[in-house]
């Protein structure tokens, strides 16, 4: 079990902000590069667009006219905070894993005014950040800033233990992982929670090609250059020669697996080298660098299921693209190894 350090260690920042470095060990990039490009049906890792550059384009994506599920959740969030707060109940000890928006917690935080925030992040800088500005902005908030994966297992801190605690994940970033790894982290996440514990998470629905289409495939091209990055990337740090031009952006979606998937197409036969390993790609050879899974209500619901949560009550826009999930838990699901 990929279990990180159980000590962090804590700085008080401010009277409000404390930080908690699990200090979490960085994924070897080099490693899965290469392993990934040696593969049959080549591929990258999602988790690789996001350095600082394709940290700015997917901010600037979420902005787009044609991206719909940030802007609607957000939308979702404030339409429904009452009813939220209602279920959720103020007070609580509010976890949010991943980055999130800082728009969309912020909706949050005014509708269900927790006692404490957590916000988890793999990424310092970023989180030490956002969790400077929202102690600014919420003086009578509590917050606990805790640098960590939360893709893999760690215990909180040990502040305020006695409030009911609630677990956000929004943004669909569940999608980005196959079912099965969804499930493991759903179950790995419902280990911060006490039985009869809550958690609200952003899935994006299935819905019409078209608006997939667009949505993966904008007219500024934003996608395809927070696509592309990764390669731009993987020349900086990994000293490769991408020509990142001669690759595509390719995005659509696959009816069967219910996904969208992103790949770089190679434009032409054309040989690149890796931190000193060749590879030769043949015209119009793919390297698969996303899944998006898009969930129906009812999908998403079994999905829950299976970890161990009782689907609770769910809010959706008017159109049906976006939905947000309130699940409690049931029972712990099996142990992970
Ligand atoms: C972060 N994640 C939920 C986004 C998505 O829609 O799957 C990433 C993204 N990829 C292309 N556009 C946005």
């Amino acid at each position: 079990m990929d279990k990180q350090a159980h000590m962090s260690i804590e700085s008080p920042v401010s009277s409000t902000l404390h930080f908690h470095d699990y200090h979490p060990v960085l994924d070897d990039f080099k490693a899965e590069v290469l392993s990934g490009l040696s593969r049959a049906s080549r591929q990258l890792s999602p988790k690789f667009f996001y350095d600082r550059k394709g940290s700015e384009l997917f901010d600037a994506i979420t902005e787009l006219p044609e991206y719909y599920p940030t802007r609607t959740e957000i939308g979702i969030l404030q339409e429904h905070g009452e009813a939220i707060a209602d279920l959720l109940g103020q007070n609580c000890l509010l976890l949010e894993l991943g980055s999130g928006s800082s728009k969309k917690i912020r909706v949050l935080l005014d509708a269900i005014k927790p006692a404490v925030y957590m916000p988890v992040d793999i990424s310092r800088e970023h989180l030490l950040g956002s969790a400077e500005a929202l102690a600014a902005d919420y003086p009578a908030l509590e917050v606990h800033a805790v640098c960590a994966d939360y893709t893999t297992d760690f215990d909180l801190p040990c502040c305020p233990d006695h409030l009911p605690r609630v677990v956000f994940f929004p943004g669909s970033s569940i999608g980005n992982f196959e079912p099965s790894r969804a499930l493991e982290l759903l179950r790995r996440m419902a280990h911060h929670l006490e039985e009869g514990g809550r958690m609200l998470i952003g899935v994006d629905l299935k819905k019409d090609v078209e608006l997939l289409h667009a949505a993966y495939n904008d007219s500024q091209q934003l996608t395809a250059a927070f696509n592309r990055n990764m390669l731009h990337r993987i020349n900086w740090e990994l000293d490769a020669d991408f020509d990142v031009q001669a690759f595509s952006h390719h995005a659509f979606y696959n009816e069967p697996e219910g996904r969208v998937e992103m790949h770089l197409v190679s434009n032409k036969a054309q040989a690149v080298t890796v931190a000193g390993q060749l590879f030769e790609f043949a015209a119009g050879e793919t390297i698969h660098t996303e899944n998006s899974y898009k969930y129906s209500v009812e999908e998403f619901q079994s999905l829950a299921e299976a970890a161990g949560f009782v689907p609770e009550k769910v809010w959706t826009d008017d159109d049906k693209l976006f939905s947000v999930h309130c699940i409690r838990l049931l029972k712990r699901g099996q142990c992970l190894q």
